[in-house]
């Protein structure tokens, strides 16, 4: 069984010939596909702008930099700060540091959205301009009305949906709430390259502008170069899988909401189990909490189902950014979901019997059998090894002899 399975993606989307076909023609980098991919992603979003970039990371360091251009006035250092989320990718840290930004940490909400009601809480503090990057986690939409709500005249939003592609609310796309919306297109991503891609959407030309300078080596045309800038151009062969696989993300999208669904139904009110919300969402993780969790992903390990954990170190317990000199009580949310959460497969390839199986497997760790005999009564746990043997077999195993009679009826004596 496979966590993610690109394999499969890229021979349902039948590429072969006219990625050939680009290769023996060129042009490798700003051509036609890049251009037709932002217009068309631009298009599904519902915003006016797409730009293409190198990667997801790439793509928020450009946002933030197109927003600092804004508040940057003179020699001195821009004053704006950053707000970002405690529980996210790494790059919702490093985006603002690439720009010396004074960093803040705001702790998650239950559905793994930054806090609302703290982030409220932190802007009523200091009157400087802020970047609030909010992060969809796993598909879920953080709450961009009530964040909108709250937000001075002086802060700006940048949303990483790069869990999101897809995702909705109340019918539109999340990316468009904020100044700017940013995507990771890599390979696992709900909609994925075959290598490292991002975009970038917003609806201010203005940004428009400046990222398309600052990607291409700060040149605002083309001889010469006005500001700080990067090589971090989408490719033309990315581009053109990007657009192969366009036209199926919706029935992907659907295909792991329906896994998630099954998922839902069958572990209902197993163990301690904690189940992600089915709401107006995609599912790019199907992610569930148990305060068993280290034992758990052992246990599937053993019964070769594949299982991560996104994240297990949040990001400031990372050596990178220790000097954030974060209190962890001030983060209780982030702290104890990072020791429970764990990802399950989950495809557009996934089967049902997939499920099943994991399901299944689950359903044993909290509600063990005996792996020697079955029998569910009298277990014994060696929780070092996350498995389940009764202990009528383990004097099996360790060559004890008893005339114990295991009231299963199943051992009359080892
Ligand atoms: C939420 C989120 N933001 C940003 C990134 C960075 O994207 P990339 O790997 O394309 O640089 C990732 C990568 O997994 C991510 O999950």
């Amino acid at each position: 069984m496979k966590f993610n399975d690109v394999a499969a993606q890229w021979n349902e989307i039948q590429a072969n010939s006219s990625v050939e076909y680009l290769l023996s023609h060129g042009p490798y980098i700003s051509g036609e596909n890049v251009k037709t991919f932002e217009k068309e992603w631009a298009k599904f979003c519902g915003a006016k702008y797409a730009i293409g970039t190198s990667s997801g990371t790439d793509a928020l360091k450009l946002a933030i930099q197109a927003i600092r251009w804004e508040t940057w006035s003179g020699p001195h250092l821009s004053p704006i700060e950053a707000i970002i989320p405690a529980n996210s990718h790494i790059s919702s840290a490093l985006s603002p540091t690439y720009f010396s930004l004074k960093t803040t940490v705001i702790d998650c909400d239950e559905n793994h959205n930054m806090d609302v009601g703290k982030l409220k809480e932190y802007l009523e503090k200091t009157d400087n301009p802020k970047i609030v990057i909010i992060t969809h986690m796993y598909g879920c939409p953080a709450d961009m009305l009530s964040i909108k709500k709250i937000l001075p005249d002086n802060c700006y939003i940048i949303e990483d949906c790069s869990h999101a592609h897809g995702a909705t609310i109340k019918g539109q796309h999340v990316g468009t709430f904020g100044d700017i919306g940013i995507f990771s297109l890599y390979p696992t991503k709900n909609l994925g390259a075959c290598g490292d891609a991002g975009i970038i959407i917003t609806d201010n030309s203005d940004y428009l502008f400046r990222i398309g300078a600052f990607r291409n080596y700060g040149a605002f045309d083309r001889d010469d170069c006005q500001s700080l800038g990067w090589n971090n151009r989408l490719d033309e062969i990315q581009a053109l899988i990007l657009r192969k696989k366009l036209p199926h993300l919706e029935r992907w999208n659907y295909l792991k909401y329906t896994l998630a669904k099954m998922y839902n139904e069958f572990l209902e009110g197993v163990g301690d189990l904690i189940l992600p919300q089915l709401i107006e969402r995609v599912f790019h993780i199907y992610q569930i909490r148990t305060t068993r969790r280290n034992l758990l992903q052992k246990y599937l390990k053993k019964r070769n189902i594949p299982t991560l954990i996104h994240y297990p170190t949040p990001i400031y317990k990372t050596e990178m950014f220790h000097h954030l000199n974060i209190d962890p009580e001030e983060m209780p949310r982030t702290e104890a979901y990072s020791q429970e959460i764990l990802s399950l497969p989950i495809h557009p390839y996934l089967k049902t019997k997939d499920v099943k199986e994991i399901t299944e497997a689950i359903k044993d760790f909290f509600n063990p059998s005996c792996l020697e005999c079955g029998g569910h009564q009298e277990l014994m746990e060696n929780d070092n090894e996350g498995t389940h043997v009764c202990r009528w077999c383990i004097r099996k195993v360790t060559g004890e002899t008893t005339d114990v009679i295991n009231p299963t009826g199943r051992h009359r004596q080892v």
